[in-house]
């Protein structure tokens, strides 16, 4: 199934996989609180600059980021230990796509891997001409690949409605 739209007819389209980015990070004291814990706003750093690197992939363009949603924090990662992060395109609209990024933590000594934090950000391609401009459609092969995208797709529809709300628009 692709993500068919008129304008994206003289675009190629590309499979989630295609656009994956894998980011290690080991935990230092520099990074942390007075808990030994990560601090929220590093991870919100990375995981936006794998986002943004997965969005360049798909579109082979620089894009902005344009809004972040359902970002959680589940359990915290200590100093010495790794996040792993891993960003995918999931949707894709006309000159927007979106971004799925899920963060892990390893502990070295024991091996235990733990979901730490998800999120979705949207990011819009903006061409040479600095405006807004089509992505390339996904391609999407398989049932969880269609099932990530009607998710992001409600995620961004949900933030958009949002956003009309707050302007008193509905
Ligand atoms: C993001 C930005 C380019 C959008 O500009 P705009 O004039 O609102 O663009 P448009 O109204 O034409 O919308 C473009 C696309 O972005 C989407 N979009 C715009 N704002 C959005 C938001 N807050 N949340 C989700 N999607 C958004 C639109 O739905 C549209 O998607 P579609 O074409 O796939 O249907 C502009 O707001 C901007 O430059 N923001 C600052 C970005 C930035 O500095 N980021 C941090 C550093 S990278």
């Amino acid at each position: 199934m692709s993500t068919n739209n008129e304008k994206h007819a003289s675009i190629s389209a590309v499979s989630p996989s295609e656009t994956i980015v894998e980011m290690t990070e080991l935990i230092l004291p520099n990074d942390a609180n007075v808990l030994g814990n990560v601090q929220g706003g590093r991870i919100m750093h990375w995981i936006d600059l794998a986002a943004a690197v997965a969005a360049h992939r798909h579109c082979k363009a620089v894009c902005v980021t344009a809004a972040i949603e359902g970002l959680s924090f589940l359990n915290p990662i200590k100093v010495g230990q790794l996040a792993h992060l891993e960003a995918k395109v999931v949707y894709t609209g006309t000159t927007s796509l979106v971004t799925k990024v899920v963060v892990k933590s390893e502990d070295m000594d024991t091996g235990e891997i733990k979901k730490t934090s998800e999120a979705y950000l949207t990011f819009v391609n903006l061409g040479r001409n600095g405006k807004p401009s089509p992505v390339p459609p996904l391609l999407l092969q398989t049932e969880q690949e269609i099932a990530e995208f009607q998710k992001a797709k409600r995620i961004k529809e949900h933030r958009l409605a949002l956003e009309k709300l707050e302007l008193g628009e509905i």
